[in-house]
């Protein structure tokens, strides 16, 4: 059975469209990057998996169900979590909160849910500061710290909005490593801008501005040349073949010589190092 199931689906949260015409089909065990254009409606596609929102045209399944009937099944962590760092709370307490049926804290956890989440901080690697406030940890620190609390309802499926963004490169890989850990048993669903981390990481990709374009990478990985062997693969041939961007001026394989320009100023991608001239396609 297929893990998400959607089709020609369309929403609006208005009368402007944001998606439109929608087909997607996740296996299990998919490691799926979704990339895009900022505004191009790839929180809005997982806020429509994850059941929050609801559209008129086009149908999704998760586990060929309606997403509402299969939350328990997904894992989420939403974009922007490090903000309100500040709050005094341990790390222990954030991570219980992922418990299903939403106990209230005042009345206390019980002894399994507390082991639990310990099992879910030993998984990301961070049992060693159940004790810590949430505040103290890095960015990287507190982004495996919203994993294991999503990790807490034993999800079949884990989505994640942005993990990476507010984190130095170091942290961003050990997100990478311990995401592509849990795929031996988890499907997971990344919205990312770091595309060489799709080459490295994902079998599956989607790049989403409004319609979506699906390729299957695992094969394709081999296709790619690396960059004066640093083992770093060629970011616009990928954007091309993802169909996200169009080079405009040059070779895809001579990146040596011209300048980045982005035209539409978003970030579907950081530019590689100032060398070719591409701009989006949609
Ligand atoms: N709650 C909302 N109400 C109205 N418009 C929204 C809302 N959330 C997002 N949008 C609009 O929907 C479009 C897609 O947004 P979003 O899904 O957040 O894109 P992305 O995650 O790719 O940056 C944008 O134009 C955004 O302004
Ligand atoms: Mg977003």
């Amino acid at each position: 059975m297929s893990v998400i199931d959607i089709e020609d689906l369309s929403f609006a949260y208005d009368s402007d469209p944001v998606l439109e015409n929608i087909n997607l089909h996740v296996q299990k065990r998919d490691f799926l990057a979704i990339i895009g254009p900022n505004g191009g409606g790839k929180s809005t596609l997982l806020k429509l998996i994850l059941g929050l929102l609801k559209s008129k045209k086009g149908t999704i399944k998760v586990f060929g169900k309606a997403p509402s009937k299969n939350l328990s099944l997904i894992g989420y962590v939403p974009q922007n979590t490090n903000v309100n760092t500040d709050f005094p709370i341990k790390v222990i307490e954030v991570v219980l909160m992922g418990h299903v049926g939403n106990k209230n804290p005042l009345f206390g956890y019980g002894k399994d849910e507390i082991a639990c989440a310990m099992g879910a901080l030993s998984q990301v690697g961070m049992q060693a500061f159940a004790q810590s406030k949430i505040g103290s940890l890095s960015g990287g620190q507190r982004q495996r710290v919203m994993i294991a609390r999503a990790l807490c309802a034993h999800p079949k499926v884990l989505i994640l909005d942005e993990p990476t963004s507010s984190i130095d490169i170091k942290g961003q890989k050990e997100i990478y490593e311990l995401l592509k850990l849990l795929n031996q048993s988890i499907t997971i669903i990344v919205v990312s801008h770091d595309i060489s981390v799709i080459l490295e990481y994902a079998n599956k990709a989607a790049h989403v501005n409004k319609q979506l374009s699906f390729h299957d990478i695992s094969d394709k990985k081999k296709t790619f040349h690396t960059h004066d062997n640093t083992g770093h693969f060629c970011e616009i041939e990928l954007l091309q073949m993802l169909g996200a961007v169009e080079c405009s001026s040059c070779d895809a394989s001579d990146t040596s010589t011209s300048s980045v320009t982005n035209t539409n100023n978003n970030s579907l991608s950081e530019p590689v190092e100032g060398k070719s001239k591409w701009r989006e396609t949609k």
